[in-house]
């Protein structure tokens, strides 16, 4: 299956498994991983896909997601779980899409040992944007509440934009 959407082009076949990876894995990339679950199970289509998310980094492993993150996507509606870890080179076989949040994490993810042969799959969260022209979800983590609405909108577009687009284009 070859298609084209705005400026990428998945060449493989249709994602079922998706890696969200940010600097921390406490703000941007467990957002992004609760808020594609939550949407993917009020389309009945959760069941269907292995959602998770990592960090680049190992500083917060163990810790769940920052609770300014939580608790604006709970304003939301979106219930948030899980536990921070880092990359491992084993993510880049077993997942179909590995989504950036920033492009120094793209950076970092496309230099790691594990990415060799699988560069296709590396992207950015914001290619599956359809609302917002952003190339980059920005980092929340030393700024105010303004930041995390902001990740959360960019997110929610995006996490539309993957189940699509991308997820449920051969059912
Ligand atoms: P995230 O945000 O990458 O979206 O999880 C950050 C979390 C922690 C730090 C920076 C960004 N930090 O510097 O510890």
């Amino acid at each position: 299956m070859t298609m084209i959407l705005t400026n990428i082009i998945v060449m493989q076949a249709t994602p079922r498994s998706i890696l969200f990876v940010c600097l921390g894995n406490i703000c941007r990339s467990p957002a992004a991983e609760n808020t594609l679950r939550h949407l993917a199970t009020e389309r009945g289509c959760a069941d269907q896909l292995v959602i998770d998310s990592a960090g680049t980094i190992n500083y917060h492993k163990g810790k769940g997601p920052d609770p300014r993150m939580c608790e604006t996507l709970e304003t939301r509606g979106i219930p948030t779980q899980g536990s921070a870890r880092q990359v491992i080179a084993s993510d880049f076989e077993k997942f179909d899409l590995i989504l950036a949040a920033d492009h120094s994490n793209l950076d970092d993810l496309r230099r790691h040992p594990g990415a060799k042969g699988h560069e296709l799959k590396i992207q950015l969260i914001c290619d599956y944007c359809t609302d917002s022209s952003a190339q980059e979800v920005p980092d929340p983590y030393y700024g105010g509440q303004e930041g995390f609405e902001k990740v959360a909108d960019l997110l929610e577009d995006a996490c539309r934009g993957i189940l699509d687009n991308v997820v449920l284009t051969d059912q």
